[in-house]
Order: structure tokens, then C-alpha cells, then sequence
């Protein structure tokens, strides 16, 4: 096998050849004209003129090759205390006869299906039976309310939905019906039928005429064959944060798609046909997708899709129970799930109750890998633990320890090197024109054309993937990140460019919780910022400006902010601290001061700009953060 060096040079100088080789690991049912189409970019064409199904090279594929009585798929679920497997022959069929019950409600190929699910097989199921039939799946996470729903539905135009009776969060079971059935009144768009999958915990109320039970559409349906796609049809859509409360369509197409996430599995990963690979996250999320579902089934391994938390279900011991049991050999989670354990574990004792001999390799993303997580992980597990980094929309890693040429040495702190087809450079945030000297931050891009397996456009709005990602930077793709590269080469990812925090691993828009914030009757401005946390990294906190004259207790206002955000956007903001505040700190052309505010709560020394309208304002906010207990200790 080429060295990391040698395929990453290759990736950049012979991208066509590189990725060829990676293509032909799959199968095609026609081959490609074309690897790379640039000719329109940035809306590059991975593989143009090629046609494949994923599904198939997910699924079948496998049993005629074989794999057939090989464990796909393992449900484990602390929540309801129940653990299923699934062989590739039987996932096969079970997500043949699901698509077969979606062609018979007329769904076909480019039709868009929202799938709002909790961590029950039948998501994946879902995913992988549009995928069969060339319908576009747009996966909301069970987290959202059904504002954000409703959104997704009026961008994404679904013919059908399908959904969960509930889901299962510790301490309550969270009922999907009402959410969806709101969701359905608020939206403009009305989807047709939607699939409803009772769980025995709770039975939804169906509609009838529009809501079709799981089982019985099954009961009814003959199994369908794989439809060939074009290499460059979309696969899915995925929602994420954007800058504004309006989230993005990232759209992700199949043939680069299916590449890049074969390869991905061997050389960022280091994991082989027939072994267990767990990514613990959500199918809501990118993770969900990648490497839940598609990443490790295309590699003919085994994966595990857990409904529990790493804390409480039942206890900080749940996710090495889970490795034992099912002889993992990597997993994939989000430093916040380490300090949740760490909390509740400190000195990893539950560890020791396990044999955890088949453990090779912890990888963190989703966040920055803080050091303290990071070397509490390496001494409690005693295995390599590599941060890597990515986002929505690459879908796939773009800086990362790639486990499969051997690991490089960590530096804590850095997701290490770029990964093959990522040009990734750091730019001067004052002249893009010009690239930051090593060591110093800026602006993190990658050099187009992007890899396959990037975000192809947003959903319906070619213009908003130039105006976000593709304008400031000419000939660059802007990743919204900062930071910088050493002397080694090694990334260091600092902070976002924007207005998204990251929340227990969750990304989400603070733009977006102000519009909510706003739409209070008696909020005149507000702003809200990323707090440290010591959990979940990042907490949102508001600042409130309430109209003259409203003369309302504080707390009562409190309470109904937060009480709306819940509502409107969802629990996952996890939106508790709100101030009431006379004024928000501004520069004199009135941009309000976000940074600076976050710099106070989080106890780190600011310089106010020559340009603040009023520097008094910064010790009024600086006394009503100490009331509230910022700067944490
Ligand atoms: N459906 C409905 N509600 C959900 C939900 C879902 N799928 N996922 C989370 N929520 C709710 C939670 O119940 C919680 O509600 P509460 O305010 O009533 O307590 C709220 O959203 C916030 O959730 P979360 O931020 O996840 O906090 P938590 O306290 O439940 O758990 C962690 C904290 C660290 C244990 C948890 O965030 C975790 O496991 N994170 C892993 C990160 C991850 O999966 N990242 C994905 C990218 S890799
Ligand atoms: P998402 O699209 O939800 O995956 O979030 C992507 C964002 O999370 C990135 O743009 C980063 O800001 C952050 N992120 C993801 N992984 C890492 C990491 N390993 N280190 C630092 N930040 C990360």
C-alpha cells in the first residue's frame, strides 16, 4: 500500500487516476465517461456518464458475494433493553419489501422522503429503501420541533414522511405524532402519505387517508430490485445550521458519494471487510449518515446503530458493555460523550468490567477535541484516540490521523493531516489573496475542485452554495472554520468564522435562536452567543433587550424565552440561560459586539474596538455575568 504522503500528493496531482482506483473497488452497472467533470465549477461531477445503485453496493452486493450470514447491521438499545441483529441477506430483504411498500404508495426515483426518526433500525432501513429506488431521503433529527420541521418540509418538498410513533430520552418518551402533524399543519407543502412506525411504547393516531402503518404497508408490498441511479443523481438532502434561522440543503450525490466513504473506511479508519465499526451518534446527524449507515455497509463490515446515551443508560459503563458485546474494533463519537463519562467516571474505573480486547482505535469528531478529553481517553482505554474533523457538508473527513497508513504521532489539539483530496490551505481573512504564514490563523479553505463526496449544491439553491461557501474566497471552498497549519503540516481548527456554536457535538446557528428570541412580543434586540461549557463545550446564552415600558417580572420573560426556543427550534438547543439586559454592547455603526460578549463569559481578555459606541455597556454585561456564575471557574 502507497504511503500517506505518496497518496496524498497523488490525490492532488492525478485526482482522476486516484479516485478511478477507489471507484473501481465498487460496482457500477455503467461505467463513467468522465471521472471529473470541472468544467462548471464549482459545481464539480465526480464520475459523470456512470450509473450504480448504493443500496446495491451496500446490500446485495454482499450476499452474492458471500456476506450473506455476515452481521450487517446490530440494534442495540439500552432504552428498551433489546439487542437485534441483522445479516446482510436479511437486511437485503427487509429493505427490499420496505422499498417495494414505498413504490407501491407511487414513490420513485427523484421523489424526496423525509425520514424523522428515532435510533431504531427501521431508520436505516428507511434510508437504504429510498436509496433502492432513487428517491432522495432528507433524515430530520428526532430533536427538532416541528418549526424545524415544517422548514425542512417546505424546502425539500417531500412526497411522503416517514416516521416513529416516539423516541426514547431518559426519563420520557417523546412523541413524534403531534410534532408531525403540526409540522405537516405549518407547512405550505403537504406531503401525500406518511409511513408510520408504531413502536410498543406508543401508538400514534393515524389520519386516515394519508398515514399508512409500517407493518402493514410491508405485509402488503413485494419486494423491489435496486434502480440505477446516475453517479451524480442526489442521494440525499441534509439539513444543517446555516447562518440565518433558514437551514442549508446540503445535497450529496451517489457515485462520489459511495467512493469516498468505501475508501474512507480502510485508510481513515483502518478497518477491513468483516469487522465491527461503531459510530455513536445519531442518523440525524452527518455521522449518522456516513458512518452509521453507508460507510461501514459498503465496506461489507459490521455496524451498530445504539439507541441509549453514553451516560445514565444505565450507567458511564454502557459504552464499553457495548464493545465487548459486539467485538468493536473502532469507534467514532464526539469528545462530549467522553466528558459526559469522565463526569460521572472520573477515574474510568467501570472500564475495567469489560474486556475491551478487541478495542484497536478511538476517533473524536464533531467538535475540538479538547487535550484533557483526549489524554483521559488515551490512559482509561489505553488505545491510539485520533481527532479528526469535518462537517455536514463534506460528509466525509477533511483533516484526520488516517489510522489505515499507519498512525502518525499525536499532538493533542490537532486533527493531524490533511486527508487525501482535501487542499487545504489557510488564507488571510483581511486579502484572500494571500495565505497565512505557518503557525499563524486564518480562514480555513480547500482548494477546488472539492473530493467526491462534498456537498454537490444546496437543494434547489446553486446560489446559495456560491454566496455561502464558494464567493468570498475566488477558486476556494470556505469551510467557516479558523485556524492554522505548523511547521509539520498538522491542522489546528480554532474556531468558527460564524455565528454557529457547537452543542454537545450539535451544531446549531446562535442567528437562529435570535430570530426566535426576536419574535418574543416584548424583546426589542437581543444577542445570543457560544459559553464555554465543561460538558457540552458549548452552551447558548441570550441577552435580552426588552421594549420601553414593559414592566413584566424578569423571570417570567426568562422562563417564555426559553420556553420558545424549546418549542421552536427544539430540546437539542438546549437553550436555559437567558439575561435581561438594558443595552447590547455596539460598535458606533451599531454591529452588536458577539465576540466580546463571549470573550466575558468565557473569561478571556478582550480589547473592545476603537469603534464601540458605549465601552461602559461591556462592565454592566461583565457584573451580570458574574450574578450567573461567568466566568465559570
Ligand atoms: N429526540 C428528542 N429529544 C432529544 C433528542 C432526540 N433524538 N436528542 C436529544 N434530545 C433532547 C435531550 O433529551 C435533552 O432534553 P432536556 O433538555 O429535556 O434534557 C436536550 O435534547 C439536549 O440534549 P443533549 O444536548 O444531547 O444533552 P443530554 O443532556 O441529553 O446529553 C450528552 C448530553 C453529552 C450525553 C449527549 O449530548 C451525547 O451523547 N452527545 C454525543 C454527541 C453526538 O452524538 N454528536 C453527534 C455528532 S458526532
Ligand atoms: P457538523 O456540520 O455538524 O459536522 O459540524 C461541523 C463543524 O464542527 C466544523 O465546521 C467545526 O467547526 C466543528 N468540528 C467538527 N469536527 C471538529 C474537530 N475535530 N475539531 C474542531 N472542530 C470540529
Amino acid at each position: 500500500m502507497p504511503t500517506y504522503e505518496e497518496d496524498f500528493q497523488r490525490s492532488l496531482t492525478d485526482p482522476e487516476g486516484f479516485w478511478a482506483d477507489a471507484a473501481n473497488e465498487l460496482k457500477w452497472s455503467k461505467k463513467w465517461d468522465q471521472v471529473l467533470d470541472d468544467s462548471k465549477s464549482p459545481f464539480t461531477r465526480w464520475f459523470p456518464g456512470g450509473e450504480l445503485n448504493t443500496c446495491y453496493n451496500c446490500l446485495d452486493r454482499h450476499v452474492e458475494e458471500g456476506r450473506g450470514e455476515q452481521t450487517a447491521l446490530i440494534y442495540d438499545s439500552p432504552m428498551t433493553n433489546l439487542v437485534e441483529k441483522f445479516s446482510y441477506r436479511q437486511l437485503t430483504e427487509i429493505v427490499a419489501r420496505f422499498a417495494g411498500g414505498l413504490a407501491s404508495l407511487g414513490i420513485k426515483k427523484g421523489d424526496r422522503v423525509i425520514i424523522y426518526m428515532p435510533m431504531v433500525p427501521e431508520a436505516a432501513i428507511a434510508m437504504l429503501a429510498c436509496a433502492r429506488i432513487g428517491a432522495i431521503h432528507s433524515v430530520v433529527f428526532g430533536g427538532f420541533a416541528a418549526k424545524e420541521l415544517a422548514t425542512r418540509i417546505d424546502d425539500a418538498k417531500p412526497v411522503a414522511i416517514i416516521a416513529g410513533s416516539c423516541g426514547l430520552e431518559p426519563g420520557r418518551v417523546v412523541e413524534y405524532k403531534p410534532l408531525l402533524d403540526e409540522a405537516i399543519e405549518l407547512s405550505a407543502h403537504k406531503p401525500e402519505n406518511c409511513v408510520i412506525l408504531q413502536r410498543p411504547e406508543l401508538k400514534a393516531d393515524l389520519i386516515p387517508g394519508r398515514d399508512v402503518e409500517w407493518k402493514a404497508l410491508v405485509a402488503e408490498a413485494e419486494p423491489v430490485d435496486c434502480v440505477p441511479v446516475a453517479a451524480t443523481d442526489p442521494l440525499y438532502i441534509l439539513y444543517t445550521s446555516g447562518t440565518t434561522g433558514v437551514p442549508k440543503g446540503v445535497v450529496r450525490d451517489n457515485g462520489g458519494h459511495a467512493v469516498v466513504l468505501k475508501w474512507s473506511m480502510k485508510h481513515v479508519y483502518d478497518i477491513d471487510p468483516g469487522e465491527v465499526f461503531w459510530a455513536a451518534s445519531d442518523v440525524g446527524w452527518v455521522v449518522g449518515h456516513s458512518y452509521i449507515v453507508y460507510a461501514p455497509l459498503l465496506h461489507g463490515c459490521t455496524t451498530i446503530l445504539f439507541e441509549g446515551k453514553p451516560v445514565g443508560t444505565p450507567d458511564a459503563g454502557t459504552f464499553w458493555r457495548v464493545i465487548q458485546d459486539h467485538n468493536v474494533k473502532a469507534l467514532f463519537t464526539a469528545p462530549t460523550a467522553f466528558r459526559a463519562i469522565k463526569q460521572q467516571d472520573p477515574e474510568g474505573k467501570l472500564v475495567g468490567n469489560y474486556d475491551l480486547s478487541h478495542f484497536k482505535t478511538l476517533f473524536l469528531a464533531g467538535e475540538r477535541a479538547d487535550p484533557d478529553t483526549i489524554i483521559w481517553a488515551q490512559e482509561t482505554l489505553q488505545v491510539p484516540v485520533l481527532d479528526h474533523w469535518w462537517q455536514t457538508e463534506t460528509g466525509w473527513p477533511m483533516g484526520a490521523n488516517c489510522a489505515g497508513y499507519g498512525i502518525k504521532p499525536v499532538k493533542l489539539g490537532s486533527p493531524t493531516l490533511p486527508v487525501a483530496g482535501y487542499d487545504i490551505q489557510i488564507i488571510d481573512e483581511e486579502d484572500p489573496s494571500k495565505q497565512m504564514p505557518v503557525g499563524e490563523i486564518g480562514v480555513i479553505a480547500v482548494k477546488l475542485p472539492l473530493p467526491p463526496g462534498t456537498l454537490k449544491t444546496l437543494w434547489e439553491n446553486d446560489e446559495g452554495l456560491i454566496k455561502s461557501y464558494m464567493s468570498e474566497i475566488p477558486g476556494y471552498y470556505k469551510t467557516g472554520d479558523a485556524g492554522y497549519i505548523d511547521e509539520d503540516g498538522y491542522l489546528f481548527i480554532m474556531a468558527r468564522t460564524d455565528d454557529i456554536i457547537n452543542v454537545a457535538g450539535h451544531r446549531l446557528s446562535t442567528g437562529g435562536m435570535e430570530e426566535v428570541l426576536a419574535g418574543h412580543k416584548d424583546v426589542a434586540e437581543c444577542a445570543v452567543i457560544g459559553a464555554k461549557d465543561q460538558l457540552k463545550g458549548q452552551i447558548p446564552m441570550g441577552f435580552v433587550v426588552l421594549n420601553a415600558g414593559v414592566n413584566r417580572p424578569d423571570a417570567d420573560i426568562v422562563k417564555e424565552l426559553v420556553t420558545r426556543v424549546r418549542e421552536k427550534i427544539g430540546p437539542v438547543a438546549a437553550f436555559k440561560e437567558a439575561m435581561i439586559v438594558n443595552r447590547l454592547p455596539k460598535t458606533r455603526s451599531g454591529k452588536i459586539l458577539r465576540g466580546i460578549m463571549r470573550k466575558i463569559a468565557d473569561g478571556e481578555p478582550y480589547n473592545p474596538p476603537a469603534t464601540i459606541d458605549d465601552p461602559a455597556i461591556l462592565d454592566e454585561i461583565t457584573e451580570i455575568l458574574k450574578k450567573v456564575g461567568y466566568p465559570k471557574q
